[in-house]
């Protein structure tokens, strides 16, 4: 199968790769300092409830208070609350209240913090005598806990960027693509224009002859009218076309005339139209006979492996509203694999020897972009066949 979209894909995973690495990497050593930081935090407390012991020996109690209040105010960082073993609160320190918080709201939010901070972790035991314990609850300071969220951040920003310069990459590739395969369907419609002017007027020269039979010039000027209807459609797909109110079971009756005389006769072509279905839409022609011509001969194909017999259907209805044209065309060829479905419409997916992958490619774009309409794979079972809806705005 061929692939036209190989090595951008492989850049993508390297790509995708690199930023994980880069994210894993920021992980760990944000990791490591949060650990180093979260101990030196636990270090501070020790020492904090260490200095409380020692402290409480000393005799004078105004002495004493001056200490503790220090020893409380070295603290700049961890939310810490002193408390009994009862869990009454006596002191705070990096605790934010409300501002004009009255005593008993303080109360109330100190508890609160307990309650968590127990939950967390157990405190620390300042024994100072056997009747007379305290209590030290603490928690991560509010450095420690916004750098443990700190990578996850940046992961998610790294991520948001990767998205964002995926998408403006891929679509300004895309938008690369389109220039280059329009300009060439324009470039080609125009050169092929002038051999085919110089062509039909060969044409009349040798009718003037009269020494060339009419019949053989009939036949070059059916070809010469195939090869100007191809350059139509060519010069057609490289500009904004021109949509007009047409009756489309007409134009498709207008192709499978063409196509009945150039398939095989084992394969058989039918129109047909639920009663009251609408049948006229905005539509370019020569685009969308393209678009039926090539539907078509990709079902010719499908029959090819199974003998080349069969039947299409080309079936005609409207939405109950009446406002779509629903058009579904059914084979009994080989049908497509479910994990197919999916990619057939990709350019460049074949699964013929011969076969570009553009067929359908180029039917998906004339319906979606210059009809504003839809085409799908309705249906498909392997071996029985595949149904191929397009659906069209009705005009009249
Ligand atoms: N009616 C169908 N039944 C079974 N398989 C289909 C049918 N229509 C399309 N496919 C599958 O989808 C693939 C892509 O179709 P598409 O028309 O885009 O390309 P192609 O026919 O292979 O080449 P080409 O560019 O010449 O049309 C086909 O190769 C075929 O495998
Ligand atoms: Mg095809």
């Amino acid at each position: 199968m061929l692939s036209l979209n190989q090595s951008p894909s492989k850049l993508k995973w390297f790509v995708i790769l690199f930023a994980s690495l880069i994210g894993l990497a920021s992980l760990y050593y944000t990791n490591e300092l949060v650990d180093s930081l979260a101990d030196r935090e636990q270090e501070q407390i020790d020492l904090v409830a260490k200095a409380q012991e020692l402290v409480v020996q000393v005799e004078d109690s105004l002495m004493l208070n001056f200490l503790v209040t220090s020893i409380l105010q070295g603290n700049q960082s961890i939310p810490m609350i002193i408390a009994d073993g009862e869990g009454n609160p006596s002191e705070s320190r990096n605790i934010k209240f409300k501002k004009n918080a009255t005593e008993e709201e303080k109360d109330n939010i100190l508890r609160e913090y307990l309650t968590s901070m127990k939950a967390a972790r157990s405190p620390i035991e300042v024994k100072v005598s056997e009747e007379w314990k305290y209590y030290i609850y603490y928690e991560n300071s509010t450095l420690l806990t916004q750098l443990k969220y700190f990578p996850y951040a940046q992961l998610s920003l790294i991520a948001v960027f990767l998205i964002f310069a995926y998408f403006l990459f891929s679509s300004s590739r895309r938008a690369e693509q389109n220039r280059v395969w329009v300009g060439l369907a324009k470039e080609t419609a125009h050169q092929l224009g002038t051999p085919l002017s110089a062509l039909m007027a060969w044409v009349e020269y040798f009718r003037a002859d009269q020494s060339v039979e009419e019949e053989i010039l009939q036949e070059i000027e059916k070809d010469i009218a195939r090869l100007t209807m191809i350059t139509g459609r060519f010069s057609s797909i490289g500009s904004i076309p021109d949509l007009n109110s047409e009756n489309v079971l007409e134009v498709v009756e207008g192709v499978t005339e063409y196509l009945k005389k150039r398939i095989s006769t084992k394969v058989k072509l039918t129109i047909r139209a639920s009663k009251n279905a609408k049948l006229y839409a905005l539509i370019n022609k020569p685009l969308f006979e393209w678009v039926i011509e090539n539907i078509c001969k990709n079902a010719v194909d499908a029959m090819t492996e199974t003998g080349g017999k069969g039947s299409i259907t080309l079936f005609f209805s409207s939405d109950r509203s009446q406002k779509q044209l629903i058009l579904d065309i059914t084979d009994t060829g080989k049908g497509i694999p479910q994990s197919q479905i999916k990619t057939v419409f990709r350019p460049g997916f074949t699964t013929k020897k011969r076969g570009w992958g553009l067929g359908l490619t180029l039917a998906r774009r004339i319906v979606e972009q210059y009809h504003n309409g839809k085409i799908s794979v309705l249906k498909s079972e392997v071996g029985k066949g595949t149904t191929f809806r397009i659906i069209l705005a009705t005009s009249e």
